[in-house]
């Protein structure tokens, strides 16, 4: 994920300007390393309409309850799955790492049912008020040990932390 210092991962009206375009090019290299990428629905129709969907060479897994016309084929799956089937799935199809790509519903959904071991977020150099916010306001609560920290360019920072499960 790519947040804001203050935990937002889009302005309103779904604005995702202010990621920069070497970190978009570090999350692509990123879900090219695991052949997945698993989002929600409402980022996979901002990602449709800036022309950047589906990411070529992997499998793009969109969860979703509405029935979505798959114009890609097999590069596409819309699935109405629970996140513990998502990632059965994707273990079963054999592949060692699923990437957990937003937005803020689908984070939350797997965080909450601990499907998340590692948590990498690439720290955007701007702060505004109003979007959406890294995870949704539920009741969670999980603990991180940090994994480590890398300078990505100038003004940003990429913090790497492991999910902590009881
Ligand atoms: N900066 C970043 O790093 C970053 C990364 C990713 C996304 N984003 C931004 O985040 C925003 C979207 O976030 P969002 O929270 O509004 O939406 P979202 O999580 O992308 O999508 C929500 C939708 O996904 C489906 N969904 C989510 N959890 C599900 C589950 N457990 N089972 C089945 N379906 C599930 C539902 O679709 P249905 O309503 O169709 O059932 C739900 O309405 C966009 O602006 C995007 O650009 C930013």
């Amino acid at each position: 994920m790519a947040p804001t210092p203050n935990g937002m991962i889009a302005k309103e009206n779904y604005d995702e300007s202010y990621v920069s375009a070497g970190n978009w090019r570090l999350f692509v290299s990123k879900v090219r390393q695991a052949g997945n990428v698993i989002i929600g629905r409402k980022t996979f129709e901002v990602a449709l309409a800036s022309g950047v969907f589906p990411i070529g060479g992997v499998l793009n897994v969109v969860m979703t309850s509405k029935k979505i016309e798959n114009r890609w084929g097999g590069k596409v799956l819309f699935t109405s799955r629970s996140p513990r089937e998502v990632i059965g799935l994707l273990k079963k199809k054999g592949y060692g790492m699923a990437i957990v790509a937003g937005g803020s519903l689908v984070n939350t959904s797997f965080l909450k049912q601990k499907l998340v071991d590692e948590l990498h977020l690439d720290l955007q150099p701007e702060v505004f008020g109003k979007g959406t916010p890294l995870f949704v306001e539920e009741s969670f609560d999980a603990k991180l040990r940090l994994l480590g920290t890398t300078k990505l360019s100038k003004n940003e920072v990429q913090v790497r932390y492991r999910v902590l499960k009881k």
